[in-house]
C-alpha cells in the first residue's frame, strides 16, 4: 500500500520502519523535504513535503504535534476520501471537540481514524521479535472501510488492532493515552509500559 507520512517525529518514524519492513511504500513528509530524504533513506523510504505525502498516499497519516495539527491540515489539499490515521493527543488544549474531532472538520472530508496515540514511541521502533508482550491498539472512526485498512496496518506494525466504536469514542481513547502517559512518566513507569485488554469470562 502507498502511505504518506505527515511529520518525521518519533511516531512518524517509528511506523515508517515497520511499515517499510511489511513491504508498503512510503513517502514521509516534512516541512524541510531536503530534511525528509535524508530521513526517509534510512527507512528505505522516500522524502517530500507534507502535500507530496497526501498526493502519493493511500492511507495518510498525521503525526504532528497537537498545536501544528490544525495550521498543517489547513495548508492541505486533497484529503477528501483519503483515509487519514492521527495519532495526536490534545492533552492541554481546552476545546471540548476531541482532537478526532477537530481534525475530521479540519482535514476536508477525510476518513478520519484515530489510532497509535496510545503507543509509547519507544514501543513503535522496537521491532516486534524484541518486545515482551502483544500490544493492544485501538481505533475510533466512523468509516468502516477506514478502519479496515488501518486495522491491517496496526497488525503490521506488530500490535492488535481493537475497533473501538465511532468517532465519539475518540475521548475515551485520549484519556486513555493520557492515564498511560501518566503511568509512564508521572508514576515513574517508563516508556516501555502499554496494555492488552482482556477476556475474563466468556
Ligand atoms: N512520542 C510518543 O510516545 C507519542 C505516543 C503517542 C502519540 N503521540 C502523538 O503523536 C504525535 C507525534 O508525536 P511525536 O512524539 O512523533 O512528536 P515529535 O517527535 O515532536 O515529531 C513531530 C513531527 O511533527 C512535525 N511538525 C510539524 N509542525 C511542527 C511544529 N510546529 N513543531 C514541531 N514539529 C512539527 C515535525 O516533522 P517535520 O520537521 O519533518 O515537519 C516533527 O518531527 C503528537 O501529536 C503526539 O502527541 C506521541
Amino acid at each position: 500500500m502507498k502511505i504518506g507520512i505527515i511529520g518525521t517525529g518519533r511516531i512518524g518514524t517509528g511506523l515508517a520502519k515497520r511499515w517499510t519492513e511489511a513491504g508498503h511504500s512510503l513517502l514521509l513528509g516534512s516541512r524541510d523535504a531536503g530534511k525528509a530524504a535524508g530521513i526517509a533513506a534510512e527507512v528505505g523510504a522516500q522524502g517530500g513535503t507534507y502535500q507530496q505525502a497526501v498526493d502519493f498516499g493511500e492511507v495518510i497519516v498525521l503525526t504532528t504535534p497537537w498545536e501544528a495539527t490544525e495550521e498543517t491540515l489547513r495548508s492541505l489539499t486533497g484529503l477528501a476520501g483519503k483515509t487519514l490515521i492521527e495519532t495526536t493527543n490534545k492533552l492541554r488544549d481546552p476545546r471540548p471537540e476531541t482532537s478526532t474531532e477537530l481534525i475530521a472538520r479540519w482535514s476536508n472530508g477525510a476518513k478520519v481514524v484515530k489510532a497509535f496515540n496510545t503507543v509509547f514511541a519507544p514501543i513503535i521502533h522496537t521491532p516486534p521479535a524484541e518486545r515482551l508482550a502483544q500490544v493492544d491498539v485501538p481505533m475510533v472512526g466512523d468509516h468502516a472501510d477506514a478502519k479496515a485498512l488501518a486495522a491491517g496496518l496496526i497488525r503490521d506494525v506488530g500490535f492488535n488492532p481493537l475497533d473501538a466504536g465511532g468517532l465519539a469514542n475518540a475521548r475515551h481513547v485520549e484519556n486513555l493515552a493520557a492515564f498511560i502517559i501518566a503511568l509512564g512518566y508521572g508514576e515513574g513507569l517508563g516508556t516501555g509500559l502499554s496494555y492488552q485488554f482482556v477476556r475474563v469470562t466468556p
